[in-house]
């Protein structure tokens, strides 16, 4: 019955992504660390267990849920990724471009992000429709890393389509799509070895780590790692924000008449409806969570948006409620891997909501088209969002 119950648990969590929470409530109640052999992971649904697992990385390491890649041009050396370290090589690796992503450093793109927003809404205001996804939201967060990183305007579309290829599900068109991007980041690299300009592939060419300058290999994962976690992510927040604000129109109000809400209501957005639902880590040693037996090296799947509708957590967690007080969400994660772009994303969401509250009014979903998820197993969005509005300021 149990196996059953987990069963169904798992295909319902696979043919609905747009609505996993009743099921993460039934998988909290009653089977809180269970085995999912579709997604050959252990699910880690509640609150104090996500926040144990992820906060233990001697146990529960990020290098062993994938196999350590070799690349011959560097003669075996392994290859390890940000987001796939464990300490001590994590924290060298992460302060390789923690500086580039500091609250301060990234209020200086102010400026910029709001000029990005407001021609983006420029372009559709006259129309009184607009696809928030397509129309804004899919665009100013690439528009933003890809600057960060130094790749030209004219290229910045065809990154979002290798983007949006790597994390969807299609195996095959991933790999393609890994590969087209080294090689355009490969010649990018040795243009900046040539000439250095101001932007974040020439600081890393600069960087050092144990005496010496990054392999090709490792520049490469780190440009791949920021250009997607730097987009999809940001994308799916401003997608997610509307989509609930849509829902709560009483909310849109408060944040049209009193804007320092914005931020709060972010962070409700980002616990309601969580861009990222699930991480993944390896355990390192036989363990017990709860009586389970985890062996070592099974894969461990610590549900984010499980651990963000904790009713043990937050109280009355299906309500969108922008003045909860606090709200210590995992939606960035926590401890050592703690998103790095958390700063940048904010504003980027602060930025586009403003632009849109401030200049628009009666914001409505359109229904007639219905809500379709992004194709990820991980990532919690919709692939478009059309709305109407009514333009009530115009932008000098
Ligand atoms: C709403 C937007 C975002 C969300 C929800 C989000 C979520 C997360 C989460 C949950 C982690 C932890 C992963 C783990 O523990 O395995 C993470 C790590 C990371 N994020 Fe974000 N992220 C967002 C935006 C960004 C942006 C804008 C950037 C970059 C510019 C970025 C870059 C990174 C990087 C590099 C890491 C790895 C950090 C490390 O391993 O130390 N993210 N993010």
């Amino acid at each position: 019955m149990a196996q059953k119950l987990r069963a169904s648990l798992t295909a319902h969590l696979l043919q609905d992504p747009l609505h996993p929470f009743a099921c993460y409530q039934v998988i909290r109640e009653q089977h809180p660390v269970y085995y999912s052999p579709e997604f050959r992971s252990w699910f880690i649904s509640r609150y104090n267990d996500v926040q144990r697992v992820i906060d233990d990385p001697e146990l529960f390491s990020s290098q062993q849920t994938f196999r350590r890649r070799r690349s011959s041009s560097e003669e075996g050396k392994t290859v390890r990724t940000l987001l796939w370290a464990d300490p001590p090589h994590h924290r060298q690796l992460r302060s390789l471009v923690s500086q580039a992503f500091t609250p301060r450093t990234v209020a200086s793109l102010t400026t910029r992000i709001t000029q990005i927003a407001h021609a983006h809404l420029d372009a559709v205001a006259a129309q009184g429709t607009m696809d928030i996804i397509s129309d804004l939201a899919n665009q100013l967060p690439i528009i933003v890393i890809a600057e960060l990183l130094g790749i030209p305007t004219q290229d910045q579309q065809q990154f979002k389509k290798w983007s949006d290829i790597i994390v969807s599900l299609a195996r095959i068109e991933k790999k393609q799509a890994v590969i087209a991007m080294n090689a355009y980041f490969l010649n990018i690299i040795v243009q900046r070895r040539q000439e250095p300009q101001d932007d974040l592939i020439s600081a890393l060419l600069n960087a050092q780590l144990d005496g010496a300058s990054l392999s090709n290999a490792e520049l490469l994962n780190f440009c791949r790692l920021l250009l997607v976690a730097g987009h999809e992510t940001s994308t799916n927040l401003i997608g997610n924000a509307l989509l609930t604000f849509t829902e709560y129109p009483d909310v849109m109000t408060e944040l049209r008449a009193t804007p320092e809400l914005i931020p709060p209501a972010i962070e409700e957005v980002i616990r309601y409806r969580t861009p990222i639902q699930r991480l993944r880590r390896a355990a390192t040693s036989d363990t017990h969570i709860h009586g389970h037996a985890i062996k070592a090296g099974e894969i461990v799947s610590p549900i984010l948006g499980s651990a963000n509708r904790d009713e043990e957590q937050f109280s009355q967690p299906d309500i969108f409620d922008i003045h909860r007080n606090p709200n210590r969400h995992l939606g960035f994660g926590h401890s050592i891997h703690f998103c790095i772009g958390a700063p940048l994303a904010r504003l980027e969401a602060k930025i586009a909501l403003e632009a849109l509250l401030i200049r628009f009014t009666d914001i409505k979903r359109n229904t007639a088209f219905p809500l379709q998820p992004v194709a990820s197993s991980f990532v919690y969005g919709v692939k478009s969002l059309p709305v109407t509005f009514r333009e009530v300021l115009s932008y000098e």
